[in-house]
């Protein structure tokens, strides 16, 4: 109905969240627009439920200048479907060699800085970008991997990639990189938040570490507490990611690290690849998985098994991923933003990678019969999605 010009929704059997925030997304654009682009991962987030995205820097060129946020910002303008934050480079080009312009980033539009994709292997030059990003409240976000420990792994180094003849990428090779980021944040009395965490040992030393003060941050993506390794047992290319899904043990310990507030955040890292990318070898084939239009429902699993409340997730959605970015939304209270998502907690759905709107069809969640969906994305007051046939609103 409409009360003075304004639209008046009555959703019975629906709840509404704070627009969905994902803090890791892959957009491919510039330079691989074949696997996505700002317009259709705009697209496909906004039919997720999402009405704002931080968006990782390893595009080509990488995200390391000015030029290149302000490019992404504009495009991101013109789509014009979800809030677009660009996170920037911690190193020029991502090299690992030099740190890039924060300053600069940070004044072009930058929320946060990561070298996601790759690590920052020098340690010094990792505490220096910690304390350079402090200095300005840029959040640095680190994605940790060892290169040392993972050169050459395939999937997750366990009982499957034994079985299956594939190299393997030991957990270790995450946990050593945890243990350094939060040491140096420790030390520099920095902020740090931990990209996509993925085994039992993460999760107990950020636990450990927010128990004696450490300003550590976290987040994990949907198939980390949903897949195991078991996932490869038939080469499906689609569950290679990196970091690699793990074993049974450390599905249940990110599952209780987000219970227990360990992992505040659930990010998808949509990572978009095109059929050519994947469909080599095993061991060649890109990593990544597309995530944005299944991340809701796979999380609202986790409310039916007891595991979060639905305002914990809404938090680990919405509001926790605001916060650590420092950007608006989150939040529902009079005056903020009109940006909201409306969920269909009862609607069934099966994924369909032919119906995404995600240029990339990796997903290795095709013809899952998931419940609960994102029926009304609205960003501004502005509807970016409807899936409500009942009420005709389009
Ligand atoms: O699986 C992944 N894909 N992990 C990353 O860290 C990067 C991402 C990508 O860009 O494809
Ligand atoms: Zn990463």
């Amino acid at each position: 109905g409409k009360t003075k010009g304004i639209a008046v929704l009555d959703l019975p059997g629906h709840v509404v969240f704070p627009g969905l925030i994902d803090m890791h997304t892959h957009l491919r654009e510039p330079g691989y627009e074949y696997k996505e682009t700002i317009a259709t991962g705009s697209a496909a987030a906004a039919g997720g439920g999402f009405t704002a995205v931080a968006c990782m820097p390893n595009t080509n060129p990488v995200n390391d200048n000015r030029s290149v946020t302000e490019y992404i910002l504009r495009r991101a303008g013109e789509a014009n479907l979800v809030h677009v934050y660009p996170v920037a480079a911690i190193t020029t080009g991502s090299q690992g060699k030099s740190l890039a312009e924060f300053w600069d980033l940070k004044e072009a539009g930058a929320v946060a800085i990561s070298d996601d994709g790759r690590p920052v292997m020098d340690g010094a030059l990792m505490r220096r970008a910690l304390e350079y990003a402090h200095s300005l409240s840029l959040p640095v976000i680190a994605h940790c991997e060892d290169l040392s420990l993972s050169a050459g792994g395939a999937m997750h180094e366990g009982l499957a990639a034994t079985e299956l003849g594939l190299p393997g990428i030991p957990a270790a090779a995450e946990e050593v990189m945890v243990s350094r980021d939060l040491l140096l944040a420790e030390y520099t009395r920095t902020a740090v938040h931990i990209a996509h965490v993925s085994t039992a040992g993460a999760v107990r030393l950020i636990r450990d570490a927010k128990a004696r003060g450490v300003r550590v941050t976290a987040e994990t993506a949907p198939h980390y507490f949903t897949l195991t390794d078991e996932a490869l047992r038939d080469y499906d290319v689609n569950a290679k990611v990196n970091p690699p899904l793990r074993e049974r043990t450390d599905v249940e310990a990110v599952r209780e690290g987000l219970r227990d507030g360990t992992i505040d955040a659930i990010a998808s890292d949509h990572a978009p690849h095109a059929a050519t990318d994947k469909e080599v070898e095993f061991e060649y084939a890109a990593s990544g998985m597309i995530g944005l239009e299944t991340s809701l429902a796979l999380s609202l699993r986790l409310v039916t098994d007891g595991v979060l409340s639905l305002a914990e997730l809404a938090a680990k959605m919405s509001t926790r991923p605001a916060e650590i970015l420092g950007v608006t939304g989150g939040t529902l209270v009079p005056g903020a933003p009109a940006d909201l998502t409306v969920i269909d907690l009862k609607r069934s759905w099966t994924v369909n990678r032919a119906e995404l709107r995600s240029r990339s069809r990796n997903t290795p969640f095709h013809g899952w019969e998931l419940t609960g969906k994102a029926v009304l994305t609205m960003k501004g007051g502005v509807i970016t999605h409807s899936d409500l046939p009942e009420t005709g609103v389009a």
